[in-house]
């Protein structure tokens, strides 16, 4: 029998995927404090989950597995998210390819699309949780939907481009002034990235076994 992966806690940090120096308006020090710290804290805690629920028996109480089983979810998807946040940082924010069509398909134009999904990030602000453009597979489209936290993610969706709204993201830099935070991150959108994954999922969602 291989080892079980599910309880192995051996999730591992991905190292940022471009040089935080050169963010245009995000200073390395925050970067790379929420990376080291916030994101770092997530995989840590998502490995120390698992092999917390590797010594769940049939005598553990059931509150106990409800509240491993709730941090299990919240350290995995802040994980992800932090993942894809960084890997949608570190562009020239310029949209290019399909992507910039998508949106405008979804809501008319380009602009009003960012519109919308600048407010979604504000809406969010002083408090925590994502603005995530998400490809919806059960639709078949792209939606801006909002998190409160890291567990309200689309059921069904592929994160195209993730903007984090906790206070760890910005308060370094701007203190409370998120909306100084949320134009320096759409200047720093690798949106090849974002096109990226889009591509792939349109594939998926033409032929799932792609
Ligand atoms: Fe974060």
């Amino acid at each position: 029998m291989p080892d079980p992966t599910a309880l192995a806690g051996k999730h591992q940090i991905r190292p940022l995927p471009f040089q935080p120096a050169r963010l245009k308006g995000l200073s390395e020090r925050l970067i790379v404090s929420h990376h080291e710290n916030n994101y770092g804290g997530a995989v840590r805690n998502l490995n120390r989950t698992e092999q917390e629920l590797a010594r769940v028996t049939k005598d553990t109480p059931p509150l106990v597995v409800a509240a491993l089983k709730e941090r299990e979810l919240t350290f995995a998807n802040s994980a992800t998210l932090h993942e894809l946040y960084f890997g949608n940082l570190g562009g020239d924010g310029r949209p290019a390819g399909a992507i910039e069509k998508a949106v405008a398909g979804a809501y008319g134009s380009f602009g009003r699309w960012e519109e919308l999904f600048r407010l979604t990030g504000m809406g969010l602000a002083g408090g925590s949780g994502w603005a995530i453009l998400t490809y919806d597979f059960q639709r078949n489209d792209v939606r801006t939907f909002w998190s409160g936290s890291h567990t309200q993610a689309c059921a069904f969706g592929q994160p195209l481009l993730v903007l984090d709204m906790y206070e760890h993201s910005y308060a370094l830099d701007y203190g409370a002034a998120a909306a100084k935070y949320v134009d320096a991150f759409v200047q720093n959108v690798n949106w090849e990235e974002v096109d990226r994954r889009l591509e792939r999922a349109e594939k998926m969602a033409a032929d799932p076994r792609s």
